[in-house]
């Protein structure tokens, strides 16, 4: 049986049917290129899906204005292509072995390829907003880019540190994830011709995104790989000390700290079990969901 959160994502994507076939033909035209390689590992990840929650976001978020046009679906595939690039560079730097219910890019093809058609992705984005020949999308999504591609080096320096705070956690997620959800949102008002809608939206993306990222980072110790479509147990293998580590250093005992802290300088996978029995008496996983 489906879970409620499901049928519910179902029924907002009935919303914007239409809209997301027009987003992803555009998806599937632009990929295209002579090399074969590009096309057959963007094809590779493109076509195992992934929910295309930011596109679906520009696209409501468009038409909750009224829009009639276009050429938001040309901002949802945008964003999507930025979205996928990053995903292939970061399953290079967290050496993942899956997503999207199937082998990772990296693993398929190789950190050299995933990493090259990641910035073939990142740059058809940019001659697509070309198109869209508007200052304010050319403003948002280069600093989007950036903020991202430096919220992903801060997560790096972080990695086996067990002195990251919660503030410092949320530095991260705000600039990996939050900024481009807020891109999406906030730049779908600009299309639809509502600039002065402009602020609201970009907050409501950010806010959604900063949630989004809690509950992945949550998921990776609770849910299962079947589900999610990725190995859990992904960030602690890789040492990243995310909010449920951080909130069990703050609540645990001596010896449960001395346990996580262990965990975050060393990696890995063994102590996955007692880790989990360290955040489950913690009530870190909850806190995590509540923020
Ligand atoms: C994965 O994003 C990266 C995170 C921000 C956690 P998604 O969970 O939206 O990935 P897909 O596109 O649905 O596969
Ligand atoms: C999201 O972080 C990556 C970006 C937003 C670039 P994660 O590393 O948590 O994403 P997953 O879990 O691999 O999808
Ligand atoms: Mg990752
Ligand atoms: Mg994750």
């Amino acid at each position: 049986m489906k879970s409620t959160a499901v049928s519910e994502f179902e029924n907002i994507k009935n919303l914007c049917h239409d809209d997301m076939q027009a987003v992803n033909q555009l998806i599937l035209d632009r990929l295209k290129s002579d090399v074969a390689l590009v096309n057959q590992l963007g094809l590779y990840i493109i076509g195992a899906g992934g929910k295309r929650l930011r596109p679906i976001l520009a696209v409501l978020s468009a038409r909750a204005l009224g829009y009639e046009g276009r050429a938001h679906h040309l901002l949802a595939a945008i964003v999507e292509f930025i979205h996928t690039a990053t995903l292939l560079h970061d399953d290079v730097v967290d050496e993942s072995q899956m997503r999207r219910g199937q082998e990772t890019a990296n693993a398929m093809f190789g950190n050299q390829a995933s990493v090259l058609v990641g910035d073939y992705l990142y740059t058809r984005a940019f001659q697509m907003m070309v198109e869209l020949d508007r200052a304010k999308v050319m403003r948002v999504f280069s600093d989007t880019t950036n903020v991202i591609a430096e919220g992903e080096v801060r997560q790096l320096m972080h990695v086996n540190n067990p002195d990251v705070t919660e503030l410092d956690y949320m530095k991260v997620i705000h600039a990996k994830t939050g900024v481009l959800f807020a891109a999406a949102t906030g730049l779908a008002a600009e299309i639809a011709g509502y600039s002065e809608q402009f602020d609201a939206l970009y907050a409501y993306g950010l806010h959604l995104g900063q949630a989004f990222q809690l509950a992945d980072d949550a998921l990776d110790y609770i849910s299962d790989s079947d589900t999610l479509g990725k190995n859990v147990g992904d960030d602690l293998a890789e040492g990243k000390p995310t909010l449920p580590l951080i909130y069990a250093q703050q609540k645990g005992t001596e010896a449960q700290r001395h346990l996580i802290r262990q965990a975050i300088q060393n990696g890995g996978r063994e102590n996955l079990g007692d880790v989990l029995n360290v955040i489950e008496a913690t009530g870190a996983i909850t806190y995590t969901i509540e923020k």
